[in-house]
């Protein structure tokens, strides 16, 4: 069993070794998983030869998820709705299925902390990890899902392909959101230039829930700026282990227990 990382940069994925400790919980010790550094303009001939050379899956990262949603043939109904895919799963004839499993990874994650039925979520970033998230979250069936941009055409677009969904997007600049909301996501990459986002007070409603998908050592500016404000604060540790776990059961139908791997995670931090 051979299965791959791809992206570039690629040296600091934490991805083999979390599914060489799932596999590690099942027992698979023919299970190979490495980092591969793709370039730039390689990414059609680093996975052309997949079936002949016995990789049977592989994880796609930056930045090349967006080129791995238009090379794929076949597409799961939440990769299509991201336009993205995280993980591809190499058919016997050679050809790959892509997935999108950032969405339930964070979804799952979330589920932690309680359920998402009845809550008014705010997605904070219209770009590529807000947009692989928002169908998930629709299918938990919020009160309401807004997403907020620092850009507000972007989030307007973004809301624009979920039309004809149940739920309608709110989309809004972060100066014009309205309102209080019970689950804050952070899928901005703000957070990697250590900035905050000048929300408006009083977004966070009592006991609400603030979550950075970006996760490290010490805490994020918005997380920062969620706890002075009372909120429940979380890193996107989780949701890293959690997309790892829907890939391996894409790939395998086994389905690894994501609680000790994300605790020893969170040690090494
Ligand atoms: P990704 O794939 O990580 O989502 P992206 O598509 O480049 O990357 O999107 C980055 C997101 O972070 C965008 O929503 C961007 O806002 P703009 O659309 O206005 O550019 C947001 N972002 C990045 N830096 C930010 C900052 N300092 N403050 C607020 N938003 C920021």
């Amino acid at each position: 069993m051979k299965y791959l990382v791809l992206g570039n940069p690629i040296a600091h994925s934490k991805s083999p070794q979390i599914h060489l400790a799932f596999a590690a919980q099942f027992g698979l010790e023919n299970f190979a998983y490495e980092r591969c550094l793709v370039p730039l303009d390689g990414f059609v001939e680093a996975i052309a030869d997949f079936a002949e050379s016995g990789v049977q899956g592989a994880n796609i990262t930056v930045p090349f998820k967006e080129e791995a949603f238009h090379l794929c043939t076949a597409l799961t109904e939440r990769a299509a709705a991201a336009g993205a895919v995280n993980t591809l799963k190499v058919n016997p004839d050679g050809s790959w299925l892509g997935d999108n499993t950032d969405g339930a990874g964070l979804v799952s994650d979330l589920l932690r902390y309680g359920s998402l039925k009845g809550k008014r979520i705010l997605v904070l970033g219209a770009g590529g990890a807000a947009a692989g998230v928002l169908q998930p979250l629709l299918a938990e069936q919020p009160a309401s899902l807004s997403i907020a941009n620092r850009t507000p055409e972007r989030a307007n677009a973004l809301a624009q392909r979920f039309t004809g969904e149940s739920l309608h997007i709110h989309a809004s600049a972060f100066v014009a959101i309205e309102g209080a909301f019970d689950v804050l996501i952070n899928a901005t990459s703000a957070s990697l230039s250590g900035q905050s986002l000048a929300l408006p007070a009083g977004v966070f409603a009592d006991g609400a829930l603030a979550y950075d998908m970006m996760y490290g050592k010490g805490e994020t500016p918005f997380l920062a700026d969620a706890r002075l404000a009372g909120a429940q604060c979380v890193d996107g540790l989780g949701m890293l282990v959690g997309q790892a776990a829907e890939a391996f059961y894409l790939w395998t139908g086994l389905r690894p227990d994501v609680l000790p791997v994300l605790n020893s995670m969170r040690a090494a931090l």
